[in-house]
């Protein structure tokens, strides 16, 4: 069920913006908030997904530490990580590159171009698709939901409305626009899960792990039913 979109009582705070840019992992860069990397632990140790999709490489150091975190847990899994473009995959990351991971170009506006039918058919189960580039979210729901089983994951990321727009390399935080992403990836989820009533669930464990919607990724761990 798809709760209504009024802000945390207390939950994330603008302040926590600039911790999410200066996350690392081993020397890798990583585009994460600290509680949603505890939420993200929960959801590896429960679901073990055989598969992790990750839309939206960057630097390249989450996929690492996703890696590496499902290596511990004894979770064989595989890792595909798309960007448009990998100019910003880190040197620190290509030194690591675990064998599981799988760095890719594509766009997620051609998304059936680089995750053909085919290839989503052949890929095991459970899931774990992670919307990270923050564009065409309707259209990649629908596209990955197509082929999700009872149990697979959605994680649509950063729909919180305080992220800030502009970030430095070091996190500085410039300006005062903070509406950039959220609003339109809320829109874009709540008309997905409006098409798909019934078929998928706001999943309020790991949503409200530290309150409600205590995550930069408010609504944004969907169950497939
Ligand atoms: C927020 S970053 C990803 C952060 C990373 N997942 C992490 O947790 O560290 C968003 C990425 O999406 C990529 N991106 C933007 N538009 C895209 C598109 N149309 N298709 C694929 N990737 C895109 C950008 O190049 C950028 O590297």
């Amino acid at each position: 069920m798809f709760q209504s979109l009024r802000l945390p009582p207390r939950g994330i705070d603008i302040a926590q913006g600039k911790g999410k840019y200066l996350m690392q992992h081993r020397g890798c860069s990583i585009l994460k908030g600290a509680d949603d990397m505890v939420i993200f632990h929960e959801l590896f140790w429960r679901l073990r997904p055989a598969t992790v999709i990750e839309l939206g490489t960057f630097t390249g150091g989450s996929a690492v530490w996703m890696a590496d975190m499902l290596r511990l847990m004894e979770v064989d899994s595989t890792i595909y990580s798309m960007d448009i473009e990998l100019s910003n995959l880190e040197e620190r990351v290509k030194e690591i590159k675990p064998s599981n991971v799988h760095f890719f170009e594509g766009n997620s506006y051609e998304i059936e171009k680089t995750f053909t039918s085919e290839m989503l058919q052949s890929l095991p189960h459970p899931w774990l698709v992670i919307e990270d580039a923050h564009t065409n979210i309707n259209g990649i729901m629908n596209h990955f939901g197509s082929y999700m089983k009872t149990g697979d994951y959605f994680i649509i990321k950063d729909v919180h409305p305080n992220l800030p727009r502009d970030i430095g390399k070091d996190g500085s935080i410039y300006g005062d626009d903070f509406e950039t992403i959220g609003p339109s990836a809320i829109i874009e989820m709540k008309k997905f899960l409006s098409q798909h009533a019934n078929e998928y669930a706001v999943d309020s464990f790991y949503t409200d792990f530290f309150g409600y919607n205590g995550t930069w990724n408010m609504h944004g761990y969907i169950r497939k039913m």
